[in-house]
């Protein structure tokens, strides 16, 4: 129920079709991040990246349908106004539309989400349109997609050369005509990004992808400081990393020296 009630304030999808310029993502996974980013944003995406970033894993392979379901959840107890999209595992979609429609029936119905994303190109499309047939909204997400690193060999920028970019742009097409609202374009070049944004009628969304794109989402973690990484296409806009280091160090010397807690942390007695 609280779903529904927190679903009427939320910003429409059509808000987000519309306006196919300037779309601000970023991802969360906490009730607290959420609340944080919320009055900010357009779209949350809670990205199987918390594979990775919360659980430390070295890939977002291992993330399961029940892990993602439980920090979308947490996503949305903490916002109100964005639009909340919660990406479908490795392993949960990919066999068929019937399995992709049962995932993403558990995610709609135990988050209270507004859409799922899924990684894949034109193989997909039909998934696609299968999800949005029974009212499901999709997000697609190409280029460089995560859950494909095997295949792809790492973590490789596509779309550099001329085969690559035009499979690319026919993935978009692909995925634009099933019936996705917007998709991620993660991992190429400008131009090729550039093309897909003219092409296609929905927002595309970059990462490491362009200014040439519609929106732009990063991993919030990044932006912070807090992943430890130094990436090529991230910005940082804190570094957090050194303030709870900081934090933990001087609760450290404080503890040790007898001066926490002080009196004023103390209960009295009557
Ligand atoms: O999982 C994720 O966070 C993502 C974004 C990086 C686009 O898919």
């Amino acid at each position: 129920m609280d779903g529904q009630i927190q679903r009427k304030e939320r910003r429409g999808i059509h808000e987000i079709v519309k306006a196919k310029a300037r779309i601000v993502c970023l991802t969360a996974y906490t009730t607290s991040v959420a609340r944080l980013l919320d009055p900010h944003v357009d779209m949350i995406l809670v990205g199987d990246s918390v594979g990775m970033v919360v659980y430390g894993f070295d890939n977002t392979l291992s993330v399961t349908l029940d892990m993602m379901i439980a920090h979308g959840a947490a996503v949305m107890r903490g916002s109100s106004r964005a639009v909340v999209i919660v990406d479908l595992p490795y392993g949960t979609y990919e066999e068929s539309p019937e399995q992709a429609l049962r995932s993403a029936s558990r995610v709609m119905q135990e988050t209270g989400c507004s859409a799922v994303k899924l990684e894949g190109g034109a193989e997909m499309a039909p998934t696609v349109a299968r999800l949005v047939k029974e009212g499901i909204p999709v997000v697609g997400h190409i280029g460089l997609m995560p859950q494909s690193i095997e295949k792809i060999g790492g973590f490789k920028v596509q779309g550099r050369d001329e085969a690559q970019a035009e499979k690319l742009k026919g993935d978009a097409r692909a995925i634009a005509e099933a019936g996705a609202f917007a998709i991620i374009v993660e991992g190429t070049v400008e131009p090729v990004a550039k093309d897909i944004t003219q092409s296609i009628s929905i927002p595309t969304i970059g990462i490491g992808a362009s200014v040439a794109c519609d929106g732009q989402i990063l991993v919030t973690d990044d932006i912070l400081g807090l992943t430890g990484k130094s990436l090529r296409f991230v910005k940082r806009y804190a570094g957090l990393d050194e303030a709870i280091s900081k934090a933990a160090e001087n609760y450290a010397a404080d503890v040790r020296a007898r001066r926490f807690p002080g009196p004023e942390h103390c209960f009295q007695a009557k």
